[in-house]
């Protein structure tokens, strides 16, 4: 059956698509629009076309998921809307949900669109790193002015039907029911010739220095990312030359965009991120507990981090410190974070107010009795962490959430010292807590399907990506980032300078490099992972020369000086001090320094890293390696244009990933190691197992 329905009504023709769940543009759609063309054409009775979408949206856009396809068997989107903007009836597009991408350059080759109040519009192609493939570049600076069109364009945000009206980007605004009113618009405009076409229209506004000014944007906005200033381009050219020179341009550069490695990244990332929720065997309608009051025990920077992201969506939370004033530090922490968000203008006195007034401090575990979820966010220390969730199990009540926010720690071991497991889970989330949006969701070994459902479904509520993760220690990403923490030392250790380590990073689109990060977070923290670490395996785990700074008190930013030197505020700058600790280390270890290129560096840290997504992988811990991805980008920063670690490795190959951990010394994962042999990615090997 096709996926666009026709109907008409006396003199209008109604053609609704629907192909759920967003009415994406697949294969099928734009030859259901031709068929309703058509019989508009045909039919002497009928005056005016609809469109509209069935279910919850007008049109998401083009068929991401067709973009690998060959041209022959991509769906022809152009085809069907060079049809539109010559077509001889008018035509109105009605929209509701949102119309993005294709779905809104459909709609601007209509003559006319109308959209409900909420409607959203936009063109969010930069984020998928493509651009505007079907007219979009050409067609929205002559409604909205290239200055808002670049803006729209390069952000990829939508604008909502009010403002839409505004700009000229659609012609009514409907209060009712969207199809009575987008029929009743047509009747009253047939009849009115000549109708609109927008690539008729002049481009509005544009100057040299407009151009100058947004590329020099780019390079803070979009750095190293391949399409943005295609979008520049053509919408410059759009101000020069006749539409459909700037139209056959953009299709050139819209196939250019396609191809290019960026857009992979991008497009694996999406979908990465969309499948993160779906955990195989866990049932779409596992029960769920309902949070309404959320307990945190510690007030520090990430317990009152924890607590800002229930606050901010209206969920009273209950925080627990040992002393008063460590209570009333937290609490002054979580003021001024909401102080400077008012300050900034993002956030009203009287939300700030709102939300302040959900939080209760207290000296009393007991407080948390009736909690639905708790959260524990205090020192890192197993004995610490058992005592606290023994005391929890006789205070909680029955069906409470009990979850841990340990970084590296057994959850299983935390579950067992209550009389609950089932009722465990870890909540590892990443600092500043209130605005990283990675959420680590540990299941235990006991943990009930209610539990994690329940966490997925919060995460969404708090507006993070939660993603599932085993135990083990670390999990996935701080298990990661200890590998290729050790293997930046051992780089240094063999010659590279840390800043020069670091801008190999930076390069590859990271924000920050090994060491600056080491430093920000602390140095003792690696300090007393690897201290841990060693006791567990009973043997040395030795961090050199960094052990050497931590124990001279040089423990990062904090201590204005670790790595680097620290004379003003947070930037880093080259440590003669480092300099001369490494030199005397390699002199003791008998290392005699040799000269490491960026290459080399940057191949053994993305191998350490993916070596170790790998291992990962093939024990379980990451359910597929798009998960790993989604934790490296919002965790850590690896550029989602890259396509996360495991993503990268795809594009270079996984024999050179291989070839590159033997080459450094390192034995390959036998998944990774098999992959390589067999000449797959890891993306294949999600997909062969229904995870993709
Ligand atoms: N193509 C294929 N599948 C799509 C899709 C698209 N354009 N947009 C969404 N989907 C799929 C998602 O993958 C998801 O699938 P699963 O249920 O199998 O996971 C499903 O639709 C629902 O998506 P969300 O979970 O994201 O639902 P939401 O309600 O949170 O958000 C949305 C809906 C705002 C439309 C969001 O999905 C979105 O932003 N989609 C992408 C829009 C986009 O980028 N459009 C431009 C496409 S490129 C283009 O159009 C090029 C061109 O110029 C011709």
């Amino acid at each position: 059956m096709s996926p666009v329905h026709q109907f008409h009504q006396d003199d209008v023709l109604v053609l609704t698509i629907d192909n759920p769940p967003v009415n994406a543009l697949s294969p099928g759609v734009p030859e259901g629009l031709h068929a309703g063309l058509d019989v508009a054409e045909q039919d002497d009775r009928i005056w005016a076309v609809v469109i509209i979408g069935a279910g919850r949206t007008f049109v998401a856009g083009a068929d991401i998921r067709t973009f690998d396809l060959p041209p022959e068997q991509s769906p022809d989107l152009r085809g069907v809307i060079d049809r539109l903007d010559s077509f001889g009836l008018l035509t109105v597009a009605a929209i509701h949900g949102a119309a993005l991408g294709g779905g809104l350059e459909l709609a601007l080759a209509c003559t006319f669109r109308v959209a409900v109040p909420g409607a959203q519009l936009g063109l969010p192609e930069v984020r998928l790193g493509v651009l505007p493939g079907a007219g979009g570049t050409q067609r929205l600076p002559r409604v909205v002015g290239v200055q808002k069109a670049l803006e729209m364009m390069l952000s990829g945000n939508s604008v909502g039907a009010e403002e839409a009206e505004t700009l000229g980007l659609i012609d009514d605004l409907i209060d009712g029911d969207l199809l009575t009113g987008a029929m009743s618009f047509a009747r009253a405009n047939v009849g009115n010739p000549p109708l609109p076409r927008v690539s008729k229209q002049k481009v509005k506004g544009g100057s040299p220095e407009l151009f100058a000014a947004a590329r020099a944007g780019l390079g803070k906005t979009h750095k190293g990312q391949y399409s943005p200033d295609l979008i520049v381009d053509l919408v410059e050219l759009a101000t020069h030359k006749p539409f459909a020179e700037g139209y056959a341009a953009e299709k050139k550069k819209f196939m250019q965009a396609l191809a290019s490695p960026q857009s992979r990244g991008l497009r694996r990332l999406f979908f990465a991120e969309r499948a993160v929720g779906k955990v195989p065997g866990l049932s779409k309608d596992t029960p769920l507990t309902e949070i309404n009051t959320v307990g945190i025990i510690g007030a520090g920077t990430m317990g009152g981090g924890i607590a800002m992201n229930f606050l901010n969506v209206g969920i009273p939370v209950t925080i627990v410190e040992t002393t008063q004033e460590a209570l009333d530090r937290g609490l002054g922490i979580i003021r001024t974070n909401y102080e400077g968000t008012v300050r900034k203008g993002r956030l009203s006195q009287a939300e700030m107010d709102r939300r302040l007034s959900l939080l209760t401090p207290t000296l009393s575990l007991d407080a948390l009795s009736g909690a639905d979820l708790v959260i524990e966010a205090v020192f890192e220390a197993m004995a610490v962490k058992r005592e606290i969730f023994a005391r929890l199990d006789a205070i909680a009540k029955p069906g409470a959430i009990l979850a841990s926010n340990t970084s590296t720690l057994d959850v299983n071991e935390i579950a067992r010292s209550t009389r609950r497991p089932e009722s465990v889970i870890g909540l590892h989330f990443f600092s500043p807590a209130n605005v990283m949006k990675l959420l680590e969701i540990v299941r235990g070994a006991a943990t009930s399907d209610t539990v994690l459902a329940t966490c997925l479904s919060l995460a969404r509520r708090i507006n993070k990506v939660g993603v599932v993760v085993g135990v083990c220690d670390g999990f996935v990403g701080n298990r990661m980032v200890g590998r290729y923490g050790d293997e930046a030392r051992k780089l240094a250790e063999e010659g590279a300078a840390p800043e020069q380590i670091d801008a190999a990073m930076h390069d590859l689109g990271l924000p920050m490099g090994p060491f600056e990060m080491s430093d920000m977070a602390g140095l003792d923290v690696g300090y007393l992972i690897r201290q841990h670490q060693a006791r567990v395996a009973g043997a040395p785990k030795p961090g050199g020369w960094l052990d050497r700074l931590v124990e001279e008190g040089r423990k990062g930013q904090k201590t204005g000086g670790g790595i680097y030197d620290y004379p003003a505020g947070r930037t880093p700058v080259p440590s003669p001090h480092t300099a001369a600790l490494l030199d005397t280390y390699r002199h003791e270890q008998a290392v005699s320094p040799r000269t490491i290129d960026a290459d080399e560096i940057t191949r053994r840290l993305i191998a350490s890293l993916v070596g170790e997504g790998a291992q990962i992988l093939d024990e379980g811990i990451a359910l597929r390696s798009g998960d790993i991805d989604v934790i490296y980008v919002y965790g850590y920063g690896f550029p989602a244009y890259r396509g996360g670690p495991m993503g990268y490795a795809d594009e270079v190959g996984l024999a050179s990933v291989v070839a590159d951990l033997e080459r450094f010394g390192s034995v390959p994962a036998p998944l990774l190691k098999r992959l390589a042999d067999e000449g797959k990615t890891f993306g294949e090997w999600d997909k062969e197992r229904g995870r993709g």
